[in-house]
């Protein structure tokens, strides 16, 4: 099929290149020169594991091309919305002027049959909007909403192999044109397998904050037993295990330690409550705002502990953050926990150094005045407390007797419960994680 993807980054980059992959002729349409100049010489603007060599296997093919031309969309059949919706500034809901204005500019090259696809993350109510103003342009074309699940790091195989497809289509029914044309977008992983519902438009914009409202409280939950088995001398690691044993509940997204950060769960969970008290639903969700709550706790709670572990001040302490990016296999540091950590470390007093395998530079651009070293040796030499804050693998594989010689004072925090304790401590090291004795 000829399809446009809207949007180029994490979600469109991805995205364009995997429809190419599946076959399908594309166009990657962006406002952003760099990031398309980047893309068409199959560079990634960011970095996403297994990106770059897709992107070069599929524009040999020839079948995936880049543009910031909306006029290359011309003569398309299946035009892919992926622009981000933000956190509006100083307010909890959602900004959507690039959803708003991909699709104003896409109106003037529709045409008959053609359809426009939402993948972005929106508040409910936005699909039924945008497909009133797609029918008064073009009565014969349809908005389609077809949330996306992906996880940055695992974007490729999310996108090619998804868990499920939603298709939220204007009368929910299978018979509408729109579940064919996407069947036959998404022929092979449905071929495979994969489940496919077919929904009305609210359902499939809900589907996807309902997603990501459980997982960020799933992680808040666990972060509330860690509070608890902190007060109570527990293990919540242990708790986690024995709890997620039960197939009803799940191991999966029960761990415990500095939070949730990243451009999706934090900014979700608010603008599903700004759109619930719009739609006059507000008590429905005043349970994420514990969530979030719980969420941002965890930030202030590593500070403390860091300094219980520095001996009850933080004033000169030299302080190696492991981690700046809001998970591993991502340099993204959008309200990274990991970076909002360090800067409250130093603006109490500590001398911070950060590291971290791919997400220096744009921790540097969001906190310039924190000081970065790419090499992890030089990082920890002479530390006095390391914070383990990203769960990189290279960080989980440490070896405390090898590293034990290079810093001043033996101490560590571990801020996502990834080491092994009971090594660290018998290497000589003043070991602490978060809600375990
Ligand atoms: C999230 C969802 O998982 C995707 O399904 C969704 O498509 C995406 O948002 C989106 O809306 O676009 P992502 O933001 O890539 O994906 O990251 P997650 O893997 O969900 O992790 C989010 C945060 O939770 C990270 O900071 C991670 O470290 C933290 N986390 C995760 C925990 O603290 N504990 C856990 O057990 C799991």
């Amino acid at each position: 099929m000829r399809i446009t993807v809207i949007g180029c980054g994490y979600l469109g980059a991805v995205h364009a290149a995997c429809m190419a992959k599946l076959g399908h002729q594309v166009v990657g349409i962006d406002v952003d020169h760099r990031k398309i100049s980047a893309l068409s010489e199959a560079k990634a603007p960011f970095f996403e594991p297994g990106l770059e060599s897709l992107l070069r296997e599929v524009q040999e093919t020839g079948r995936l091309t880049f543009t910031t031309d909306m006029s290359a969309a011309a003569g398309n059949e299946v035009h892919f919305i992926c622009v981000g919706t933000p956190q509006k500034k100083g307010e909890n809901g959602a900004d959507l002027s690039y959803v708003d204005a991909s699709v104003e500019e896409l109106l003037p090259y529709l045409s008959p049959g053609d359809f426009v696809v939402g993948k972005s993350t929106v508040p409910v109510g936005t699909a039924e909007r945008l497909s009133n103003a797609v029918q008064a342009q073009e009565p014969a074309a349809h908005l389609v909403w077809n949330p996306e699940f992906l996880r940055e790091g695992h974007a490729v195989a999310d996108t090619l192999q998804p868990d499920r497809f939603v298709y939220g289509v204007s009368d929910g029914s299978e018979e509408h044109p729109a579940v064919a044309a996407l069947d036959e977008v998404y022929a092979i992983p449905l071929s495979t397998g994969t489940p496919r519902l077919v929904t009305d438009h609210p359902t499939a914009e809900l589907v996807k904050t309902a997603a990501n409202s459980f997982l960020a409280t799933k992680i808040s939950f666990i972060n509330a037993m860690a509070e608890l088995c902190e007060a109570a001398g527990a293990d919540v690691t242990r708790l986690a295990d024995a709890i997620g044993m039960d197939d009803r509940i799940g191991r999966k997204f029960l761990n415990a330690g500095i939070g949730f950060g990243g451009g999706c769960l934090p900014k979700d969970i608010r603008a599903f409550m700004a759109r619930a008290g719009e739609l006059g639903a507000d008590q429905a969700l005043t349970f994420l705002r514990e969530v979030d709550a719980i969420n941002m706790r965890r930030r202030s709670r590593v500070v403390e502990l860091a300094r219980e572990l520095c001996g009850g001040t933080l004033l000169g302490q030299r302080i190696t953050v492991l981690g700046a990016a809001f998970k591993p296999e991502s340099d993204d540091v959008r309200d990274s926990p990991a970076l909002s950590i360090a800067a409250q470390l130093q603006l109490q007093g500590a001398v911070v150094t950060v590291t971290d395998p791919k997400a220096l530079e744009n921790a540097a651009k969001r906190f310039p005045e924190l000081h970065y070293e790419g090499d992890v040796d030089a990082a920890i030499s002479g530390s006095d407390a390391l914070l383990l804050l990203t769960e990189w693998r290279e960080y989980v594989e440490l070896d405390p007797l090898t590293l034990i010689g290079s810093v001043g004072t033996a101490r560590v925090l571990d801020g996502r419960n990834v080491l092994d304790a009971a090594k660290w401590r018998s290497a000589g090291w003043a070991y602490r994680g978060m809600g375990r004795p």
